[in-house]
This record gives structure tokens, sequence and C-alpha cells, in this order.
């Protein structure tokens, strides 16, 4: 079965969404499998702009079935209103929709902990979406407190909602320590999870299970993932990452598929570097350049519209994800947001302490301190945008492109000269 992977490279926002509805068309399935709300993935076909967030950017073709596996976390809430504006746009949800049984569903609660718990290093805030992901989990881990979506049509659904919601309110008050916070109603939150349940009942499924079936019967999967690998738990700038496996190794664990299924692993990386919330991030612009990109690049968080903090490629970053997340090749998006600079910068490698380095640190007080050592590359002045060979770029964008490539150790498949789909370089053509 050939099984294809979207992942994202650096700090997420890379145009994941752009290239998951690009290649839908030559799939069956399309699949998301970790991450939840926090994830923003924009499409632009017939002129038309659009965001999702839990529901797989393979929407647009209706004859491709949508999967959103069990690794997602679900604010039902926000799937329904998702569902409704795709609907209210003439975009079809209906059976080629299915959502796992085991996904697990964030409450009320969670929203709350996740204002009140961000700052957990003391100092900087982590910055997260507010969605709620980090605390839903957190219970899933637990066990104790947690509840998947198959579990919302279980009978003792009040039960267990009204106890957790006694647990949680004593918790929340305690964190709080006297500060204000929302009054957990058990049974109010029950009635309103009880009607997402029916409202979400025709897309509920065991979607491990289909998948299973899928792989079987040889059909193309398409796995897209949310975030980026250096926002992963386990490889990411922890604690300023993400809490679900955002790398390649995160494709298993969320969707059941066995990971020799997934055959090919598409990296994808803007042509520079952006981040959104707190962290480490050492080729940060945060001067006219930053600005300049951020503005050529609208770069304002798709889900929160924060402006998203922007900086040189980094190419140490770049080669350290690439392998990690097992990318056989490279799409590099957002190339046209460069054409106006004289001059690039490409991070080479690291300076720590007085060493040059080559890796990527493990540690995110090293990360903080590496002092980039970068390569200037002569930029292009022309306008992009029309371009739909790799031949008709301007030599300088070329030479760029090769240079990420060669750094990167891989081969670029796709160039990106703008949002919509056209405007798209496929290196094959
Ligand atoms: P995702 O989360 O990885 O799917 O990425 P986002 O949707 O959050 O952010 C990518 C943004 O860049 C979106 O607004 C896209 O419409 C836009 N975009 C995608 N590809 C290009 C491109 O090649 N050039 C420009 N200028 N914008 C692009
Ligand atoms: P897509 O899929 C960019 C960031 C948040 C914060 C950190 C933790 O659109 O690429 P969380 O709410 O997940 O606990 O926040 O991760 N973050 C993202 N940044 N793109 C995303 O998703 C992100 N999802 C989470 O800004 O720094
Ligand atoms: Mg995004």
């Amino acid at each position: 079965m050939p099984g294809t992977c979207v992942i994202g490279l650096q700090w997420g926002d890379e145009a994941k969404g752009k290239v998951v509805d690009l290649l839908t068309d030559q799939h069956d399935i399309v699949v998301r499998y970790q991450g939840g709300a926090n994830a923003g993935h924009t499409v632009v076909t017939g002129g038309q702009k659009f965001k999702l967030s839990l529901i797989p950017s393979g929407i647009f073709r209706p004859h491709v079935q949508c999967v959103v596996a069990g690794g997602v976390v679900i604010n039902p809430q926000a799937l329904l209103e998702e569902i409704d504006g795709l609907k209210r746009r003439g975009v079809t949800v209906g059976k080629n929709l299915m959502v796992s049984d085991r996904a697990h569903v964030i409450f009320p609660w969670h929203l709350e902990e996740d204002r009140l718990l961000d700052d957990c290093t003391g100092g900087e805030a982590i910055g997260t979406t507010l969605r709620g992901i980090g605390p839903c989990y957190r219970d899933k881990v637990g066990r104790s407190m947690a509840i998947r979506l198959g579990d919302l049509y279980q009978k003792n659904l009040r039960e267990r909602i009204r106890r957790i919601a006694e647990a949680k309110q004593r918790m929340l008050a305690a964190l709080a320590d006297g500060a204000a916070i929302d009054a957990l109603d058990g049974e109010a939150i029950y009635q309103r999870y009880a009607e997402y349940a029916e409202r979400l009942r025709p897309y509920v499924a065991d979607t491990t299970t289909y998948l299973l079936d899928a792989v079987d019967q040889d059909r193309r999967i398409l796995f897209e993932g949310a975030q980026g690998t250096l926002l992963d738990i386990d490889h990411g700038t922890f604690p300023f990452v993400t809490s679900s496996n955002s790398s390649g190794g995160g494709v298993a664990a969320g969707s059941g598929v066995p990971p020799r299924y997934v055959t090919k692993v598409i990296g994808i990386l803007k042509a520079y570097s952006t981040r959104v919330g707190g962290g480490p991030f050492p080729t940060e612009q945060d001067n006219e350049i930053g600005q300049h990109i951020r503005d050529r690049g609208d770069e304002y968080g798709t889900v929160t519209r924060r402006p998203r903090r922007c900086g040189w490629f980094d190419a140490v970053a770049a080669r350290y994800t690439a392998r990690l997340s097992g990318a056989d090749v490279l799409a590099v998006m957002l190339l046209d947001v460069l054409s106006e600079l004289p001059e690039l910068m490409i991070c080479v490698a690291y300076e720590l302490d007085g060493q040059r380095i080559g890796h990527f640190p493990s540690q995110v007080d090293a990360v903080r301190r590496v002092v980039p050592i970068y390569e200037t590359l002569p930029g292009w002045r022309q306008e992009i945008t029309h371009v739909r060979r790799m031949d008709d770029l301007p030599e300088n964008a070329r030479r760029y492109l090769e240079r990420i490539s060669q750094l990167v150790g891989r081969p670029i498949e796709i160039a990106s000269v703008g949002p919509d789909r056209e405007q798209t370089i496929f290196a094959s053509e």
C-alpha cells in the first residue's frame, strides 16, 4: 500500500494544508492523526480561502475519504462549527468524513487548565493556542479523568462527567489560588456534550479498523501531519512544544497504521523560518527584516492571529528534522515571500560556547545560547508568483533552493510561489 505522509519540518505553519490539498487527488483517503484545533491549515481553491483545524485538508475532493484518527484530540463544539462552516460554503461534508471513536474529547476544564498552566517554566510562557490541547493529552496519559469520543455514547456518561467536573473544580480552584475561575457545572456540561454526541453520531466510527482494511485493500492513504517536527513532544524544543508527536514518528501511533506502510515522507519547509508562541528560535530576526517577511508572507497565526516570529532559514534545524521525520523529499514553500530582499542568509552551523557545532542541541537552554553561523546568498528582485517550472525561476532563486537541498540533504520535489493551488512548481515538470 502506498502511504504518503506530509510533515512540517519547522515550528508549524509550513503550508502543509496547501500540499495536502495538492496531493489529495492522487489518494483515496486523507488522515489527520495527531494534534487538534491548535492546527490551522489553509487551502486556497477557486479564489476562496479555507482554514481547517480538525478536518483533513482533503475535504475539498468529495470522492476522497477524510479520516480524523484516534490520536487527534477533539473539541466537539469546534468540530461541529467547522463542519457547519464548510457546509455553508458549499463543501460536501457527510459520509466522506469519519471521526475516530478512540479520539479523546476536550472539555471546558481543559481550556481552563490551559490558561492557568501555560507558564510552566517559571518565566517564559509556552504561549499555547489555549485550545485545551495539552491538558486533554495529559488526561489521556493519566487515564482516570479521560473521556473518549466513543464514551459519549455510553450509559454512564452523565455520572462520569459529573464526577470528573467535581474533581476538576477542586483542582482548578487550588491552581488558581484565589483568582477567578469558571464554575464547572457537571450537569450542564453533560447536557451540552450529549447534544454534541448526537450531532456527531453519523461521523463516529472505528477508524483504526477502517484504515487497516484500507491497507489490506491497497488503497492510497495520505497522512496529514499537524504542527511541525520542532514542536514534537519528545524531539522538539521541549518544553516549548505541543503535546503530541508531530514528527514522523506520530503517524503510526496516531492512526493505527503500522510504520512500514508509510512509504514516502514529504518534508514541508518554508523558504525561511517562523514560530508562534514562546521558546528559542536561533535565526529569529526581531528587526525590519523579520517585519518585512511578516508583511509579505502575511505571517499572522491562522488560529490565533498572533504575529508570527520570523527569521532566516535554519539548515541545522531542517537537517535534524528531515532526518528525524524520515523525509524522502522536500517541499519548499512561500519562496515568493523572499523576492524583494537583496541578500538572503542561511544558517549553516551554530556556535555553542565558542565551538562550532552542526547538530541541533537537545536542551532548550543550549538552543537559546547558540549563535547562528550564516552563509549569504544573493537575492532575486523579480516577482516569481507566475513561475510554474524550476527552469523559469531566476537563477538566484534556483541557487537558493539548491543550497537548501544540499544542506538538508534531500531533493526538492515541490516549490511554492503563492497560496493558490496553481502557484506550484513540481521539480519533475
Ligand atoms: P499549515 O498550518 O502548515 O497548513 O500552514 P498555514 O495555513 O498555517 O500557513 C501557511 C500560509 O501560507 C497560508 O496562509 C497559506 O495560504 C499561505 N501560503 C501557502 N503557500 C504559499 C506560498 O507559496 N506563497 C505565499 N505567499 N503564501 C503561501
Ligand atoms: P499547524 O498545524 C504553529 C504552537 C503554539 C505554542 C505551542 C504549544 O497549523 O502548523 P498548543 O496549543 O499546541 O499546546 O501550543 O505550539 N502551535 C503551533 N504553531 N502551527 C501550529 O499548527 C501549531 N500548533 C501549536 O503556538 O507555541
Ligand atoms: Mg497553520
